[in-house]
């Protein structure tokens, strides 16, 4: 399998219900073999998608259409050796007060702003909030 890692940037269009798209995501992911973390506030999403190639390059075209957001940038699309979210289908992760020490660590500003994310800087931070996640 060619294992491939996407993470992208957009913009929060208004009328979601993450609920409905949690389930989605989960569902569909777990069917494609994905893998990943999806972190937000009201304003933005930054997300990392793990999985084959075929699987992954189908859920961005879907990204791309998808009405529930705006402004899709691609900060990475590599083949990698190993997963590192793996142990989420889709793990949905609010942005709230508690993360603001490791959102600040990884902001150029001085609120959340992903679209100022390097790719690097990108996976750092999202490697940085896994704990937060797993509750350890
Ligand atoms: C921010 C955001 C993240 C999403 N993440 C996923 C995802 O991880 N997996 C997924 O299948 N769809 C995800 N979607 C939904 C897709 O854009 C699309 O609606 C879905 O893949 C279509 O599935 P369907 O063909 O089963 O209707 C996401 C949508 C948004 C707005």
């Amino acid at each position: 399998m060619h294992l491939v890692r996407l993470v992208y940037v957009s913009t929060v269009l208004a009328d979601l219900d993450l609920n409905e798209l949690s389930k989605l995501a989960q569902t569909n992911n777990l069917k494609h073999n994905l893998s990943g973390l999806l972190a937000f506030d009201r304003k933005y999403f930054i997300q990392v998608v793990e999985g084959g190639r075929t699987a992954v390059s189908g859920l961005l075209a879907n990204l791309f259409s998808d009405p529930r957001h705006k402004d899709v940038v691609i900060l990475e699309f590599d083949y990698v050796d190993k997963r590192d979210f793996g142990q989420w289908s889709m793990q949905f992760v609010p942005l709230d007060t508690s993360m603001k020490q490791t959102i600040f660590k990884h902001s150029v500003g001085k609120t959340f702003d992903p679209y100022g994310f390097t790719k690097n800087s990108a996976l750092s931070f999202l490697m940085d909030i896994r704990p937060a996640v797993t509750g350890k």
